[in-house]
């Protein structure tokens, strides 16, 4: 047995190995040594600790990574609800909302502490006695995501708040950040996931929030994640005076602070800061989306108050959309999966904000002719967060007579068929349902992300697969055998092996995303998670007719004939039985897939005949919305059961829609 000061020294020794090692394996995927010696070093680790804890464990490399896959994230309900920010777009409406609230605060001049608005993810970290306890997403603003197992892969966030003299450690705090990823790394994982045919994140913010929502906290160790703490919700055991005093404390207690975040002494300093941080925005590591101002005293912030979801106190000042001006090289139809032909913009590649753009959408031929746009054109061209770049107009001083019109061809430039455009519809449409285009794209969206998530399954291994007549629609991909793919290029043993696997582990989706994934004109995601939670099978979903559609809030006419037309289709229903006869069992949980009371509040007063509180409460949360314990502002909903309390008097004079049990049930569709 070891005395206790040369196991103080080995686990010192060990917590340094551990952490380079998660190092060069989680991030920079290097890994130095095999997987059975690191395990082995975990296991010394964990030996010692269990016989020798001291003040370090909280932070040990045995407590960030190794839990297990969950199969679902749990709602969290934030003590404090988390607000959001009111914005503003010019320097007018930012000196306009200086002057409201000086007006409402009685003030001549309003101190301010002036920020970076990160482009990422906002979370809610939860310290008990200064150890991390639990972390959520920001959801709704008062329930998100339980993601305490991913946080606390993401090495720059404390597990423990670091005592410091002079400062005492709150015994309870809610400390509010953001999670991003920055450019570089962000690039490098989008550059790894197109050699692996994975499909590349669109921004980094939304690669930071598809690796925080990972359900495999192993996933997302690997993932490049940071995090600025720029907050606090509920807090007990200390005082504070100002939000600059609150920044100061989390730097001490180690929480990483943005250092860019500033005191402002009025609003023209905080006008001078916004062009100051917008002029060195392109060099900055990481994102941001522009500058967010907060009244500094927390007694003024106090007097100010909330309007409904936002506190009056503060403002989110955007920056402009980012713009460039390149070379447009020529003009490209995309084939989409339901046929229609986007006309794409092939440029000189450009940095917008740090962010390399070599491809512009069109729209249609309409918009081309409406902004002119030629082949030889420099064009101006704008980002703005999600979106796909745009081409906003052409520099005609630039050009120089060789620019060539853009015609939208007769025939489709993937089969030859014709095209058309119909009434009413700004899109020219490939008619031809064979069209090998179609089917790659359609193939290609039935495996990405948002729907059966096959990994190795992108554009390049969906037009292989398809050229290589393996497969001819969805279904067939499941009936791929190893010694089909050694055939084909880059599919070397182990790769084949891999794209199986993740193919046969997609045979249990959620209903939800096997829904979207089938393709059906103009059922996307949202859509397609209010059919899942309304009938609940593929079974019941086909048999559906129009008014059984229709019946649907939020279903329209066009939907509900475009699902019908689509299980009607002869060819489609025969993929249908592939699907089955393949094992594929999409699955109905409750609990993960439906959303169609999202943001809703609900108050229960009286006793229910059909089921307890509790359960009501759990059934409100299981389908997005959440249950308040007594009639505010927010409340959607008031449920009246027998011998309804006082809840219902404020409910009627607050106007608050007033429903029964049996109006309960029909709304959550029992
Ligand atoms: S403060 C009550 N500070 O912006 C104030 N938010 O539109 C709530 N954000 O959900 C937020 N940088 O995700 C604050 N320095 C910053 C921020 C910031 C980015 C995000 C955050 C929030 C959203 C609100």
């Amino acid at each position: 047995m070891m005395d206790k000061d040369s196991a103080a020294k080995r686990i010192h020794e060990l917590r340094t190995v551990l952490e380079h090692h998660n190092r060069r394996y989680y991030q920079q995927d290097a890994p130095e040594i095999s997987d059975a010696e690191y395990d082995q070093l975990m296991r010394e680790l964990q030996d010692l600790e269990a016989v020798y804890p001291d003040d370090d464990l909280a932070s040990s490399p045995t407590q960030r990574v190794g839990s297990a896959p969950l199969s679902r994230f749990a709602p969290f309900s934030h003590p404090q609800a988390m607000l959001s920010l009111a914005n503003a777009f010019s320097s007018q409406e930012i000196l306009d909302f200086d002057s409201r609230i000086r007006r409402l605060a009685n003030q001549d001049r309003m101190d301010y502490v002036a920020e970076p608005k990160l482009d990422g993810l906002a979370v809610n970290l939860i310290y008990e006695g200064g150890f991390f306890r639990h972390g959520a997403t920001r959801g709704d603003g008062f329930t998100g995501e339980d993601v305490t197992q991913n946080l606390k892969t993401i090495s720059s966030m404390p597990l423990r708040i670091k005592q410091i003299e002079s400062l005492v450690v709150p015994e309870f705090i809610e400390v509010r950040g953001e999670v991003y990823m920055e450019k570089k790394p962000f690039a490098k994982l989008n550059r790894r996931r197109e050699e692996n045919d994975e499909e590349p994140f669109a921004n980094p913010r939304n690669a930071a929030a598809g690796s925080l929502r990972q359900l495999d906290p192993k996933v997302t160790a690997r993932r490049p994640l940071n995090i600025f703490l720029y907050g606090i919700g509920t807090v007990r055991g200390i005082h504070f005076t100002s939000h600059w005093e609150i920044l100061q404390a989390l730097a001490q207690w180690g929480f990483p602070v943005n250092p860019l975040i500033c005191q402002a002494e009025d609003i023209t300093a905080c006008i001078d800061y916004f062009g100051h941080i917008h002029s060195i925005r392109p060099g900055l590591p990481y994102e941001i989306d522009g500058v967010v101002l907060k009244v500094n005293k927390l007694s003024g912030q106090e007097t100010l108050g909330n309007v409904s979801r936002s506190p009056r106190w503060a403002l989110a000042c955007k920056f402009p959309p980012e713009q460039a001006t390149t070379l447009i090289r020529d003009i490209l139809l995309q084939v989409g999966r339901t046929g229609t032909l986007t006309p794409v913009a092939i440029m000189e590649p450009v940095s917008v904000g740090g962010v390399m753009v070599s491809r512009a959408t069109l729209h249609n031929e309409d918009e081309i002719i409406k902004k002119d746009i030629r082949i030889g054109d420099t064009a101006v061209i704008q980002r703005a967060g999600d979106v796909i770049p745009e081409v906003i107009k052409i520099m005609e001083a630039k050009r120089n007579g060789q620019e060539k019109i853009f015609r939208m061809p007769s025939r489709c430039p993937e089969c030859g068929s014709e095209i058309v455009r119909l009434q009413g519809e700004a899109a020219h449409r490939c008619i031809n349902l064979s069209c090998p285009a179609q089917i790659k794209e359609h193939i290609r969206h039935f495996a990405s992300r948002g729907a059966m998530d096959i990994e190795g399954l992108g554009e390049k291994v969906s037009a292989q697969l398809f050229d290589a007549k393996l497969i001819n629609d969805p279904a067939d991909l499941y009936f791929l055998k190893k010694e089909q793919l050694l055939g084909l290029d880059r599919q070397a043993n182990k790769s084949a092996e891999k794209l199986l696997d993740a193919i046969e582990r997609s045979k249990t989706p959620p209903l939800d995303k096997f829904i979207f994934a089938l393709g059906i004109r103009h059922v996307g995601e949202q859509t397609a998670k209010i059919l899942a939670g309304h009938f609940g099978s593929m079974e019941n979903l086909m048999k559906a007719n129009t008014d059984d559609l229709t019946a649907l809030n939020e279903i329209g006419p066009e939907i509900a004939q475009s699902i019908v037309e689509f299980f009607a289709e002869d060819k489609n229903r025969k993929v249908m039985g592939k699907f089955h006869l393949a094992g594929l069992s999409p699955q109905f949980h409750n609990q993960v897939t439906d959303t169609i009371l999202k943001g809703k509040a609900f108050v229960f007063t009286g006793s229910l005949e059909s089921m307890g509180r509790n359960d009501a409460k759990a059934l409100v949360e299981s389908l997005g919305g959440f249950v308040q314990s007594s009639v505010t502002g927010r409340t959607s909903y008031v449920v009246t059961g027998s011998e309804p309390g006082s809840k219902l008097d404020k409910a009627r004079r607050e106007g608050i829609t007033i429903i029964s049990e049996k109006d309960f049930l029909k709304l959550i569709g029992r």
